[in-house]
């Protein structure tokens, strides 16, 4: 049985926090080239990167935690080390011989937390606490890398990366500390026409554009410049202080747009997409896979899903006066995808499910994501979309924005207008700051 409507409820709004660790149990282990062999690293005028990489039992299947590491291994700059670390309700049970299959001294795991304190998930949505004791996990893990580390990405099990990837790292300039990478999402252009929104078209990017901010970014599209990041204490976890009261799933952004304006300089990797955040309409075309998008509620669009062809023939069936196949042509630079054979180049086409009433729901889109994460492509029409509307609504929405972008510190645009203002409402933050208004309309995980 297929449910209509999923109730999809993904946030915790408390931060309350119920399964505590005590500082007693916080032993970890040493890295292994400190306490034997010695470093991987030898040759000190060539950067080393550090892959931090969060996984847990569901990263089992090929697609998942193999895949990553393959794409680290099809690496064309080979001065790379993979810390693991697990934080989870279930055991990991093949994550010993999935790494030892590799064969690869340069991966291997930093702490596994396994217990049902850990469980990701409660009876509706993400356990409390569970995201933010996983980033603080990760901040220990980032700071195992070895001392010789230069850059630090930090990663989930089921992500992948062009061959690409830390060639990018060879001619970056001194000052520049972070590297934004474009990446494929089922958040590509999130108030765009569904379906539609993923489709290769002239004017528009091959994918998410990072704009190393809160709603465009994701916690793997970002290299950060290691010894600046220890030596300047940055921590995940410690992003609740500036959060606005937005949960800990939000703190790859908030972090990015912390460094930022801690005077951080950027590098933005622009127009290719080196980096996959799972699961992506292009991932799921290349494992023949159909896009979902008809399940989605309006009021809660978490980006959509990859099923089999047969669940979208069922769907389709069950459902013939409610969904609507397209089938697109899907926006690909081919980096990542390129080493799979018999792959047509650039492009790809997928199978997409939406609504019939498809104009619905990009409208439900358009007011859950709001402006603030609206891909700047898009905003022409998000802004007619407003126009549209009927406008008392318009004008709270407004009012809304305005307060926000007041206290967020964007300072001097002033409070809404009565009627009919010119410009579309833009209210990015310059801070970290995130008012806490925002957090109702953003129960997703980017
Ligand atoms: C995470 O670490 C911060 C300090 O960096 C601490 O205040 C917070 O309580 C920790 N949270 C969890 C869930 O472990
Ligand atoms: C999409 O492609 C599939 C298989 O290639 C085909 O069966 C289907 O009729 C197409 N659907 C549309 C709406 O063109
Ligand atoms: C794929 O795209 C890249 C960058 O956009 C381009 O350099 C390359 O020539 C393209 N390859 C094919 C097979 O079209």
């Amino acid at each position: 049985m297929i449910s209509w409507e999923r109730a999809v409820v993904l946030i915790c709004l408390t931060l309350a926090f119920t399964a505590s660790v005590s500082s007693a149990e916080l032993v970890f282990p040493q890295h292994p080239a400190e306490s034997s062999e010695g470093s991987h690293f030898s040759d000190n005028s060539l950067p080393q990167v550090c892959v931090v990489i969060r996984t847990y039992w569901a990263h089992a299947k090929p697609s998942g935690l193999r895949a990553l590491i393959h794409s680290l291994q099809r690496q064309s700059f080979q001065r790379w080390e993979a810390v693991l670390l697990v934080l989870d309700g279930k055991p990991f049970d093949d994550l010993a011989h999935t790494v030892q299959d590799f064969e690869d001294d340069r991966i291997w795991t930093f702490a596994e937390w396994i217990g049902l304190q850990f469980a990701p998930h409660a009876e509706e949505g993400w356990a409390h606490g569970y995201h933010h004791q996983l980033y603080n996990l990760t901040d220990e893990a980032i700071r195992a890398c070895p001392a010789s580390t230069q850059w630090v990405v930090v990663t989930n099990g089921d992500n992948e990366y062009a061959s690409t990837l830390f060639q990018t790292l060879l001619n970056t300039a001194p000052d520049e500390d972070l590297v934004a990478l474009d990446f494929y999402s089922r958040y590509q252009r999130p108030t765009g026409a569904p379906c539609l929104r993923f489709a290769l078209q002239e004017g528009y990017p091959p994918c998410k554009v990072n704009k190393m901010q809160w709603c465009h970014t994701d916690l793997g599209a970002n290299i950060l410049r290691w010894p600046r990041l220890v030596a300047e204490d940055h921590r995940f976890g410690g992003m609740s202080d500036k959060s606005g009261g937005l949960t800990a799933e939000h703190f790859d952004g908030l972090m990015m747009m912390n460094l930022m304006s801690s005077g951080w300089k950027a590098r933005h990797v622009e127009g290719r997409c080196l980096f996959e955040h799972s699961p992506s309409p292009q991932r799921c075309a290349r494992q023949g896979g159909a896009w979902d998008e008809s399940q989605i509620s309006p009021e809660s669009p978490i980006g959509g899903e990859c099923i089999s062809q047969g669940q979208a023939d069922a769907l389709l069936a069950s459902f013939s006066d409610h969904v609507e196949e397209l089938n697109i042509t899907l926006s690909t630079d081919g980096a990542i995808n390129a080493f799979d054979k018999g792959l047509p180049g650039n492009q790809t086409t997928i199978r997409c499910l939406r609504r019939a009433d498809a104009e619905a729901q990009q409208a439900g889109y358009m007011r859950f994501f709001g402006p603030y994460c609206t891909a700047e492509v898009d905003m022409e029409e998000f802004e007619a979309h407003l126009l549209a509307q009927n406008m008392d609504e318009v004008n709270d929405q407004r009012a809304a924005w305005a307060e926000q972008s007041l206290s967020s510190g964007a300072g001097s645009r002033g409070r809404a207008r009565p009627s009919r203002p010119k410009e579309p409402p833009k209210p990015p933050p310059k801070g970290v700051k995130i008012d806490p208004s925002l957090r109702r309309r953003l129960p997703f995980r980017i």
